[in-house]
């Protein structure tokens, strides 16, 4: 008789594994962010970001095609305009480059899943994610010209809009901007639970969108909070948002677990832009098997709860998926 018990035999090979396999991630769990900018022809790498670039409108026709054929399900869109004002006037203008670039994807595939951030940051000259008066973000001005944005994303065909900004109300009043056009097959993802974080540095290069005085703290979250997190997707929730975000991905999947168990929404997780950028250093280097660590990257988010993840490695991971077969 042994005393103890043998956890080794259910793992004595690759069948058997498989068989008792909790968790998976497929390339239908997976939404690529995608930039956009005015103005520019053909692509350009961003330099902190291998692999990802911003697009001219014409490449990003060419790329809505390629992500297709990897059978990517949805894309989230940014956009970089050519000019900022303090009204962020691009940001809701109808033939804005997001716009634009939705209905150039709705063209190109009309069955991709197409959402799109909607933040002010890239749109007004001071980079921060609301209107600014006295040095001060101010909140229930900027909700506003948040909605009106979600509106003009929504008109353009945008299947899901996917708030940024962490001001209060902001579901709310872009569900009632949507009410009040009948616009009842979009959907709202909510950046609900969103982190002060320094993950996000890579992105405000490739965005354009670092503030140009202070920091975000008065309205994205402190990294130190939980409990917090519940009070941010409970009021979405109240709001009217149809599924939940949790961001960065990696550095909280216990936020992602903790929101999964207590919300029957959809949960997303948004695996940023430093968590790419290290990956992708590492493995230039050698120093790490790229594949490994992303498949098991993503496996984890499955585990702590996700339902999709939005990643800079959905085409790599797309292309690994196959190839598994
Ligand atoms: C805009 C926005 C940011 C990200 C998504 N939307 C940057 C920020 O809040 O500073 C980060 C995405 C990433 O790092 O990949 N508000």
């Amino acid at each position: 008789m042994n005393s103890f018990v043998r956890h080794r035999t259910l793992r004595s090979s690759e069948g058997l594994r498989s068989l008792v396999r909790e968790h998976a991630w497929s390339v239908k769990d997976l939404v690529l962010p995608l930039f956009v900018q005015e103005g520019l022809k053909g692509k350009e790498e961003i330099s902190a970001m291998p692999g990802i670039y911003h697009f001219g409108l014409d490449e990003f026709r060419r790329e809505i095609h390629e992500i297709s054929q990897l059978g990517i399900p949805g894309i989230l869109l940014f956009g970089i305009p050519g000019h900022k004002d303090d009204q962020c006037t691009s940001a809701y203008d109808e033939n804005g480059i997001v716009q634009q670039a939705i209905r150039v994807a709705k063209q190109e595939n009309p069955d991709l899943v197409v959402m799109t951030d909607v933040c002010l940051c890239q749109y007004n000259p001071t980079g921060h994610c609301g209107i600014v008066r006295d040095g001060k973000i101010v909140n229930d001005e900027s909700l506003t010209l948040i909605a009106k944005t979600a509106l003009s994303h929504a008109l353009a065909g945008a299947d899901v809009v996917a708030p940024s900004d962490m001001m209060d109300g902001r579901i709310a009043a872009i569900r009632s901007a949507l009410e009040e056009h009948q616009l009842h097959d979009v959907a709202i993802l909510s950046y609900a639970v969103k982190y002060a974080s320094a993950f996000y540095g890579p992105f405000r290069e490739a965005a354009h969108s670092a503030p140009a005085f202070g920091d975000r703290r008065t309205y994205q979250m402190d990294p130190a909070n939980s409990r917090e997190a519940l009070r941010e997707a409970m009021s979405d929730v109240e709001e009217g948002a149809d599924m939940l975000m949790v961001k960065p991905a990696l550095s909280y999947m216990d936020v992602t677990r903790t929101i999964r168990d207590s919300f029957d929404l959809p949960v997303a997780t948004y695996n940023v832009s430093a968590e790419y950028s290290m990956v992708k250093a590492a493995a230039q280097r050698g120093w790490i098997d790229e594949r490994a660590i992303v498949s098991e990257m993503l496996v984890s988010f499955k585990r702590a709860g996700a339902d999709f993840i939005i990643t800079y490695h959905a085409k790599d991971a797309a292309v690994w998926w196959k190839q598994q077969g």
